[in-house]
């Protein structure tokens, strides 16, 4: 072997030990990262007392945040969630049989509307009330159906939670 071709063959070989090299390191920071991942990294991660749990609220989709917003600027003048007032209380309105909210004086019409509310009729009596139960006492229709749709789908989520 001459002086030169010794000489080419140690860069070589330092160049395949540097790549050796960077390919060891990175595979350790892999490690280092899949180990974060995994929970378990050393000090320099956070801590779990620190991770932000979302706290527990009564509606979980943005339709039914929406909806309670609604429901408090088009339905809190009469209704509440849990005490009677102009009108019935709504806390677990959903699936309940229409006119039974114990404490509160219905109109005749109400006591004799025989259905459980659901979506369905909870949309109809929205848009008119007194078309589904003539004589009823609420004089109040919500004529935006995706406002209606909001609503509902807010007072479905709080009624389950209740269950
Ligand atoms: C101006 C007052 C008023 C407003 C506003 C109003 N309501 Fe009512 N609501 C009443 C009254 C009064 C009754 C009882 C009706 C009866 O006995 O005939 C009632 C009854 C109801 C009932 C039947 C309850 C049951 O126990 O069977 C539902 C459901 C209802 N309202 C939903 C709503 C929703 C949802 C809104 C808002 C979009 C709303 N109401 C807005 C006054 C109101």
């Amino acid at each position: 072997m001459t002086n030169r071709t010794k000489a080419w063959l140690s860069v070589g070989l330092l160049a395949v030990t540097i790549l050796a090299g960077l390919k060891l390191a990175s595979s350790l920071q892999d490690n280092a990262i899949a180990r974060q991942v995994a929970g378990n990294a050393p000090k320099t991660s956070t801590p779990p007392e620190q991770v932000v749990l979302p706290l527990p609220t009564v509606s979980t989709n943005d339709e039914s945040v929406a909806g309670q917003t609604l429901y408090q600027e088009k339905c809190g003048a009469c209704h509440s969630l849990d005490q009677n007032r102009v009108g019935p209380r709504h806390g677990d309105i959903y699936d309940r049989r229409a006119g039974t909210v114990p404490g509160f004086r219905y109109s005749a019409a109400l006591q004799e509307l025989d259905l459980k509310w659901s979506t369905q009729n909870l949309d109809a009596w929205l848009q008119n009330p007194s078309q589904l139960a003539p004589g009823t006492s609420m004089g109040f229709r919500l004529s935006d159906a995706k406002e209606r749709e909001a609503i509902i789908a807010y007072l479905k989520s709080v009624s389950q939670d209740l269950n």
